[in-house]
């Protein structure tokens, strides 16, 4: 619904013309749609509320974390899950309130948890016994306390791609089940924290509840196990993970994933929080592309070749993940022609560097406009600079209009921080 073709103006996103953005930045240019972002939490908060619990909706703003993105979904009172000292700087500098700020990640830094602490978010994630001393140690020594939950690693398969399944016994993330309770009990006994409950995350693009249900189920016995034990357990934080649909999946529901937390933790009487992030920022951003050359198929191969002026280093989904990704074409003329098979690359000098093989797509010329669809989430904030390609110009439509929210980075800055040694100035 946020992408319509029109005859005269080509591919519209949220009302925009694409063509209009790319004639003013040139490509590769990301857009991300203020409007899509406001429905998708929208949604979110639709089967919240339909479930009648206290769930909170802590965007992952890993997956896009542009400070206009993170603004939009501010002011629809969302926060933040955060995994840096930098995120926690960028969620502030959008005006997301610390109070509405929760910090995960495997390996915290003295230094951010000092930070973290300073600004008073209100939970931070431990993933292990030694950061549960770590984040002690810093608490006290600052006379403060921390509010901590413990990660459990529920060692359940979220049927995922192996490079973003986190849940597993052997997965880096979390503290193992087995050892959850006791660890919890260690908590309440050490200086400078205060242990509030338990959260969990077992992976990301996840269309099914099953997976979800089942981490829940053995959340759930831990808050009754560790209860029962004489210690208070006031929260639940049920982490991300919901996926979308790249291509003819059938997209993660909101009201099943709410489901599965109801289900399992709903009569704990605990507050309960989600961290979303692709759900909400995926199907809300687009990466505008031009083909560079259309490149003849050599003797002894069958498909030409469209070369790209975006790259793995702007988009690197398909070559870190092999994802699958929509291309569709600006323009009406070249949308609505016959189909032929074609891949999709990118100049950077690797084979990896393909956005897509043997895709059916219209004909498709050089200097035509192409527009890399759902790639609102783990896009433009995974962009590296190689091969000496600057980070491609970003936009926000918003109901008809819109603006630049992030300038191409001129090619002089990818040296500017660079200095020569002195015998060889
Ligand atoms: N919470 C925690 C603790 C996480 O580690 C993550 C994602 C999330 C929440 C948000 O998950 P989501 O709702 O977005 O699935 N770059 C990969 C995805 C990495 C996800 C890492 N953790 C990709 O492009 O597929």
């Amino acid at each position: 619904p946020a992408l319509r073709m029109n005859a005269v103006d080509g591919l519209l996103f949220e009302g925009v013309p694409l063509n209009a953005i790319a004639d003013a930045l040139g490509t590769p240019t990301w857009v991300m749609g203020a409007g899509t972002l406001r429905i998708r939490v929208g949604r979110l908060r639709a089967a919240i509320a339909a479930s009648g619990l206290p769930i909170a909706i802590h965007y992952a703003m890993k997956a896009n974390d542009h400070l206009a993105v993170l603004r939009v979904l501010a002011r629809e009172g969302v926060g933040a899950d955060i995994v840096s000292g930098g995120e926690l700087a960028r969620a502030r500098a959008a005006g997301i309130d610390a109070r509405h700020i929760v910090f995960s990640g495997v390996g915290k830094s003295d230094d951010e948890l000092r930070a973290a602490l300073v600004a008073g978010v209100a939970q931070i994630n431990v993933e292990s016994a030694e950061e549960l001393d770590q984040l002690s140690a810093i608490a006290a020594g600052m006379g403060v306390t921390a509010r901590v939950t413990l990660r459990v690693n529920p060692d359940v398969d979220a049927g995922t791609h192996a490079k973003i399944t986190t849940g597993l016994a052997d997965n880096k993330f979390g503290v193992a089940w087995g050892d959850a309770a006791a660890l919890y009990a260690r908590a309440a006994g050490l200086p400078g924290i205060e242990p509030v409950g338990f959260s969990t995350h077992i992976g990301s693009q996840i269309l099914t509840p099953a997976p979800f249900r089942a981490a829940y189920a053995r959340v759930a016995d831990l808050v009754r196990i560790v209860r029962a034990q004489g210690h208070a357990v006031s929260t639940v934080d049920c982490g991300g993970g919901l996926g979308i649909a790249y291509r003819d999946e059938t997209e993660g529901s909101p009201e099943a994933f709410i489901g599965a937390i109801g289900a399992e933790l709903g009569a704990l009487d605990v507050r309960l929080a989600i961290e979303p992030g692709r759900w909400i920022a995926g199907p809300a951003g687009v990466l505008l592309t031009s083909v560079i050359l259309r490149k003849a198929p050599g003797e002894g191969t069958a498909l030409p070749f469209l070369v790209t002026d975006a790259a793995m280093n702007d988009l690197a989904r398909p070559s870190l993940y092999e994802a699958w990704h929509g291309i569709v074409p600006l323009s009406p003329r070249v949308a609505l022609g016959p189909l032929e098979q074609a891949h999709v690359v990118g100049p950077v000098c690797e084979s990896g560097d393909t956005f897509a093989r043997d895709r059916a797509l219209p004909i498709i010329e050089r200097g035509d406009r192409l527009a890399v669809l759902d790639t609102g989430a783990y896009g433009a904030v995974m962009s590296s600079t190689y091969n000496a390609r600057p980070l491609a110009a970003q936009a926000m439509v918003d109901d008809g209009r819109w603006a630049t929210i992030r300038a191409r980075q001129p090619v002089e800055a990818l040296w500017d921080a660079e200095r020569q040694p002195d015998w060889l100035a």
